[in-house]
């Protein structure tokens, strides 16, 4: 079965289109636009810069996705194109419908088999453009629409597995009842899965994600958006240097009894300490991004030891963009392999957004008969930006 996704929740406009068969998916396209050097002036993600750059690329990025995918080849059914339908999905929206509906007469329809976008968690106003988009393209080509959680799919990139041949992966079994410890620029969740499609959160942040802590002590510290991976290779840097830090930095939460975390004290924590030491040196920044990342990881790390514990986990799951993180993932693998169960990783590459997650998330859930399309055309479909794993 061949499936379109569309990834538009946060800075990151994507499409793939997977193939996918009984335990094998190819990967015919896979294409990623970052925003993120527009945002950087900000300091982070802009909701309302975020939606119109979706709103102007998403449409060309969908047509080379389905060129890349040989999907365009020599069809002319041009579908059904209902003006007045189209045109009330899109009326608030003035960039979407001025760069969807050219796209909409032309563009013969593709033989797929389904369409899957992120409905939530996000920032509203960018998945709105993916999802109409989305509504828009099921419509016109008469293709069932699967509406998902952007944070199956980070769970769902975890579980690819590449195969000899290249874009050709394999999906991992899991061994249930799994953690999913799932860390992006908006998240920070701890989700007990009992099975693919039956999630329960155990854990999460009361306040910044780990992400977002990454993002905003690396701007105490002048480093531009996203942070995550500059204080990243700034930690990396001190701890092959053996840089010492200027100060030591807390460790919120970890004896909280419970599964929940808090971030926002420790970006305080980075800030006054910035204040005392100013000017920083390079080797205070060093320093301070090494014992940054320490603090961080040694939280997460012990959150998820108790919850291996309390909750008899066969295996871990690590998702989200801060799954990029060398420093990170060698952690969590140390402690899977202390209480010896596996540890299902994401390529770093398949860590942050994208649309090939999405589509992988959406070809499990059928595959498991746990998914069932739904109309575009209902009026009353909405997103979400604070859904949750149910
Ligand atoms: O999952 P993601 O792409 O977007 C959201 O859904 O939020 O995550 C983006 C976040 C950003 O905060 C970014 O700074 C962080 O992931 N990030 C990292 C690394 N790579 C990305 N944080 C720490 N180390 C990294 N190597
Ligand atoms: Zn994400």
């Amino acid at each position: 079965m061949i499936i379109l996704a569309i990834e538009t929740s946060c800075d990151e406009t994507a499409v793939a289109v997977i193939d996918a068969t009984e335990n094998e998916i190819l990967v015919r396209s896979h294409l990623v636009l970052s925003q993120a050097s527009l945002h950087a002036e900000f300091g982070g993600v802009f909701p309302n810069l975020a939606k119109r750059e979706h709103a102007r690329t998403l449409p060309a990025l969908i047509k080379k996705s389905l060129e890349e995918s040989n999907l365009l080849s020599a069809e002319k059914n041009l579908g059904d194109f209902d003006e007045v339908l189209i045109e009330k999905l899109l009326s608030k929206d003035g960039t979407l419908k001025e760069s969807l509906i050219p796209f909409l007469k032309e563009t013969p329809r593709p033989n797929i088999d389904g369409i899957a976008v992120t409905m939530g968690p996000g920032l509203e106003p960018a998945l709105w453009v993916g999802f109409n988009t989305a509504r828009a393209l099921a419509i016109t080509w008469n293709i069932p629409f699967y509406p998902m959680n952007h944070m199956e799919g980070h769970i769902a990139a975890a579980l690819l597995e590449p195969k000899d041949k290249p874009n050709h992966f394999s999906l991992k079994t899991i061994r249930f009842p799994s953690i999913a410890i799932l860390l992006s620029g908006g998240h920070t969740e701890f989700d007990l899965i009992r099975t693919i499609g039956s999630y329960e959160r155990i854990g999460e942040t009361l306040d910044d994600a780990v992400g977002e802590a990454y993002d905003k002590a690396a701007r105490l510290m002048g480093l531009s958006y996203p942070g995550g991976p500059k204080i990243a290779l700034l930690a990396e840097e001190a701890r092959s240097l053996k840089t010492p830090s200027p100060v030591k930095l807390p460790r919120p939460m970890t004896n909280s009894g419970d599964l929940n975390t808090s971030f926002s004290g420790l970006k305080t924590a980075v800030r006054y300490a910035i204040e005392k030491i100013s000017p920083l040196t390079d080797e205070d920044k060093r320093g301070l991004a090494g014992e940054f990342e320490n603090s961080v990881t040694e939280v997460l790390v012990r959150k998820t030891h108790n919850a291996i514990e309390s909750t008899n986990a066969e295996s871990l799951i690590l998702g989200g963009g801060v799954s990029a993180n060398t420093f990170i993932r060698n952690a969590f693998t140390r402690l899977a392999t202390e209480h010896q169960i596996p540890i299902f990783l994401p390529d770093p590459k398949l860590s942050t957004d994208n649309a090939l997650m999405i589509a992988v998330a959406c070809a499990l859930r059928l595959q498991k008969g746990k998914l069932l399309a739904i109309d575009p055309a209902e009026q009353s479909l909405t997103v979400n930006g604070t859904l949750r794993l149910a």
